[in-house]
């Protein structure tokens, strides 16, 4: 028998996914599954993205340039100076989502056996991407209590080696919802600046900041534009998850250039799905409002839920559309899967993201679940309900 590589074997799978052949059954006898596991806003693309795929004459799906349309970097760098970030078209290399530009950040700047430090619980696939680069992941506790705050940059400290490239952050978090303070990008700023390392902030959520409050980028440092790496999508800022477009962003020419030599390998990133990014960028600013205003209208619904229900603790989210939630359960994965096995209320349970698959440090968030706000109201009071009633049957 050939023998699977021992990177495949270490490969994890998605703590999103994995409980999906459970839920498939539960939906063959008959149940109704309400999906807090997985971020897919149920937000309509806006039109001007799907007319612009619908309306067009292309007659050849061609190969577009590795590095993606000139005319939509160049828009980009539009949005971006439009965001306070100021970036050129020459920054920018459109990817096959964030995912991609992720892989390529990592493959850029690190060589196997080499180490990032992220403040975990942070997004699961994150551990893939290190695995698939050779790398490990370094995790610096944050806690619940605090919302899920930067931890002490003296913590990060302590874990800095000489096998340390980078300090990943998601801002704003999932699964946290955490935003970071202007003060806390200033924080890590001088942090990496001090241990000349790399900074990959993941700010695909960047416009979904609440409550008034404000994303402040990492471009926005400009005395560590050698040490930025910014990653990008469409997927959650226009509801577009399956066009697969994102793009990895930094003024350092070096990484951009090792960068492109990745996305030359793969040749380069969808077309049809470009040209609805392209136009995405039209949007009226009147969409982001009112999708906002969803959001936070579908947090508060749902926090105020959760902290009726007894033994719940969650820390109120300021960003993304994520809640890490403690459940007076010792074992979050086991009741995720009984809860799609064994329960339901009148026809119906929920599907939640088992916390632990998002920490690396083993034993940690064994008692927390992810949960997205990703549908509308109703469901969501729905859906606690369903977790009340099963909290009160479930045996451990
Ligand atoms: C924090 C974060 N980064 C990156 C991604 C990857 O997004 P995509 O590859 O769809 O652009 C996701 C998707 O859920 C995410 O939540």
């Amino acid at each position: 028998m050939p023998v699977i590589s021992n990177k495949g074997q270490i490969m994890p799978q998605s703590p999103i996914r994995k409980l999906v052949p459970f839920a498939e059954a539960a939906k063959e006898r008959g149940i109704q599954i309400h999906h807090l596991n997985i971020g897919q806003p149920d937000i309509k693309t806006p039109q001007v993205a799907l007319d612009a795929v619908k309306n067009n004459a292309i007659e050849v799906l061609a190969y577009s340039h590795s590095a993606g349309f000139a005319s939509y970097r160049d828009k980009l760098a539009s949005y971006y100076k439009k965001n306070g970030i100021d970036v050129s078209s020459e920054d920018v290399i459109v990817t096959t989502g964030g995912s991609e530009a992720l892989l390529f950040a990592m493959g850029s700047i690190t060589d196997p056996g080499d180490q990032v430090i992220i403040p975990e619980p942070f997004y699961a696939n994150y551990n893939g991407f290190a695995t698939a680069s050779g790398v490990s992941v370094v995790p610096v506790i944050s806690n619940l209590d605090s919302g899920f705050a930067l931890p002490p940059i003296a913590d990060f400290e302590k874990l800095i080696t000489s096998k340390t490239k980078a300090i990943v952050i998601c801002n704003p978090g999932n699964p946290t919802g955490y935003l970071y303070s202007e003060d806390e990008i200033k924080q890590l700023a001088v942090l990496v600046k001090k241990h000349d390392l790399f900074l990959i902030a993941d700010e695909v959520y960047r416009e979904f900041a609440y409550d008034g409050l404000k994303h402040h980028s990492v471009m926005t440092q400009r005395d560590i534009d050698a040490h930025t790496i910014m990653i990008d999508s469409v997927s959650k800022r226009y509801s577009m998850c399956g066009a697969r477009i994102g793009c990895i962003v930094s003024r350092n020419k070096e990484l951009i250039s090792t960068a492109m030599k990745f996305a030359q390998a793969r040749l380069s990133p969808p077309t049809f799905a470009q040209v609805a990014s392209e136009a995405a960028l039209e949007t009226p600013e009147s969409y982001f409002t009112d999708v906002i205003e969803d959001y936070v209208s579908r947090r508060n619904t749902l926090i105020a839920g959760l902290e009726t229900i007894p033994g719940v603790k969650v820390a109120k989210p300021k960003g993304a559309f994520y809640c890490i939630a403690e459940l007076p359960v010792e074992n979050a994965d086991a009741f995720a899967q009984w809860l799609l096995e064994s329960f339901q209320l009148d026809g119906k349970t929920i599907m939640v993201a088992p916390a632990a698959g998002f920490y690396s440090s083993k034993g940690v968030g064994l008692n927390q679940v992810r949960i997205a706000y990703v549908l509308e109201e109703n469901l969501l009071k729905e859906a606690v309900e369903i977790l009340r009633a099963a909290l009160k049957e479930y045996k451990e």
